[in-house]
């Protein structure tokens, strides 16, 4: 099939690389002049694993195109908007500047025939609004929603063979009819392989996405709030979710207690899920996300009193080695990172931050020029007064108790993400302060 894809961010740029990987003939369209010309070139904008060898094979294959003049949609027959919906400035409602202006720049280039698919994660009631406004424009294209759920580091994986894919398809039997049979066509490979399909109304699709975000917000901010018993009542959390995580009706996946959850999408949009329900006068309904919202942010704040105490009360100077800047592993993104705000608090408190990640130190610089950086991870725990992890990439996962003590000037760690042994750094002379912990 002939399709675009509006937007080559995060979402865009996997899925337009993972489309024409899977055969279909794809445009990207961005406004960034910069990341169309790295993408043309066949590489990626950001970190991500395995998009380079697919944009590579992709555009070598001549399947795979990227521009920023929008009139280049028009041979295509499906187009996808993939654009942010960031949080509005002083506010917690979705922003959706991007979204409105790409539909309008799509508008003069779409024929009858045509299908808009939206991508993006949009309060409810958006679709209904969209499709009104496309269709008051008399071109004779459809819209549908289509939620994705991709996780950041494996993203290419997470399109390429989805665990479901949701439509919300256009009301009215016909329009349903065709919007259904381009999406089937997009996704044959998948669909093919069995992948189940949820197919639903616009106002579904939309809250399917934001549900989703809001359960896995709710699950990680749960576990949070047992860490933050277990250390008033000395109990260790990573042994009570292991032990509530065997009944599969709890399951033990997204109960990793720590600093916290952060990223481009489940803090936006809990906070934009909650503005919409208010909106919608059910703002109680939701009234929880606030708490949730409220206990990650308190794990942050949590992982700066333990370095504090584990200095002495006394920060101002200290050297402090910081291991992780990304929101998580296998990613360079510092959106809302809790990794690089502890970073940043504690240098704001004095501290002598070194803090190093193996992809996210450029992104992090870019935002927070005043810390120190290391790429290497020996020089960042050279002479470090406390060792502080709070991004469990492998290197740090696997870090030596006993050679990293050769290193530091105080052998104190702190485990924001709770996946050293206590057992072998405590044999090795370490202090061992883990979240949730004994
Ligand atoms: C999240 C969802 O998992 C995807 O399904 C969704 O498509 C995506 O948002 C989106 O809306 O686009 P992502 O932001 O890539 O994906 O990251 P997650 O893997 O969900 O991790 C989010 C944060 O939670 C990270 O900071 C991670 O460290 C933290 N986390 C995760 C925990 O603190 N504990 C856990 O047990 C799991």
């Amino acid at each position: 099939m002939k399709i675009s894809v509006i937007g080559c961010g995060y979402l865009g740029a996997v899925h337009a690389a993972s489309l024409a990987e899977l055969g279909h003939e794809v445009i990207g369209i961005d406004v960034d002049a910069a990341k169309v010309r790295d993408l043309a070139a066949g590489q990626a904008p950001f970190f991500e694993p395995g998009l380079g060898e697919i944009l590579q094979s992709a555009s070598a294959s001549g399947r795979l195109r990227f521009s920023t003049d929008m009139s280049e949609v028009r041979d295509a027959q499906v187009h996808f908007v993939a654009v942010g919906t960031p949080q509005t400035r002083g506010g917690g409602a979705a922003d959706l500047t991007y979204v409105n202006a790409a539909i309008e720049g799509l508008l003069p280039h779409l024929s009858a025939g045509d299908l808009v698919v939206g991508k993006s994660t949009v309060p409810v009631g958006t679709a209904a609004r969209l499709a009104a406004r496309i269709d008051e424009s008399g071109s004779g294209a459809l819209l549908a929603w289509n939620p994705e759920f991709l996780r950041e580091g494996f993203a290419v994986q997470d399109t390429i063979a989805p665990d479901r894919l949701v439509y919300g398809l256009p009301p009215g039997g016909e329009h349903r009819e065709v919007a259904k049979r381009l999406l089937d066509e997009v996704y044959a490979t998948a669909l093919g392989k069995g992948t189940p399909l949820v197919e639903t109304d616009f106002a579904t699709a939309e809250l399917v996405k934001v549900a989703a975000n809001a359960f896995l917000a709710t699950k990680i901010s749960f576990i949070n709030a047992m860490a933050e018993i277990a250390e008033v009542a000395d109990a260790d959390v990573t042994a009570l979710a292991d032990a509530i995580g065997y009944d599969p009706r709890i399951g033990r996946r997204f109960l990793n207690a720590g600093i916290g959850f952060g990223g481009g999408c489940l803090p936006k949009d809990i906070r934009a899920f909650s503005a919409r329900a208010e909106e919608l006068g059910r703002g109680e309904s939701v009234a929880f996300l606030k708490e949730i919202d409220a206990i990650n942010m308190r794990r942050r704040q949590r992982m700066v009193e333990l370095v504090t105490e584990a200095l002495g009360g006394q920060v101002y100077q200290k050297k402090v080695a910081v291991l992780g800047l990304a929101f998580k592993p296998d990613s360079d993104d510092v959106r809302d990172s809790p990794a690089l705000d502890v970073a940043v608090q504690l240098n704001g408190l004095g501290a002598h931050v070194i803090a190093t990640d193996p992809k996210a130190i450029p992104n992090s610089i870019r935002l927070h020029p005043q810390l120190g950086f290391a790429t290497d991870t020996d020089d960042a725990l050279h002479g470090a007064d406390v060792v502080v992890l709070v991004t469990e990439w492998k290197d740090y996962r696997e870090l030596d108790p006993v050679a990293t003590a050769e290193l530091v000037r105080s052998k104190v760690i702190i485990d924001g993400r709770n996946v050293l042994d206590p057992v072998a750094w405590r044999a090795a002379g370490w202090t061992y302060r883990g979240m949730g912990r004994p």
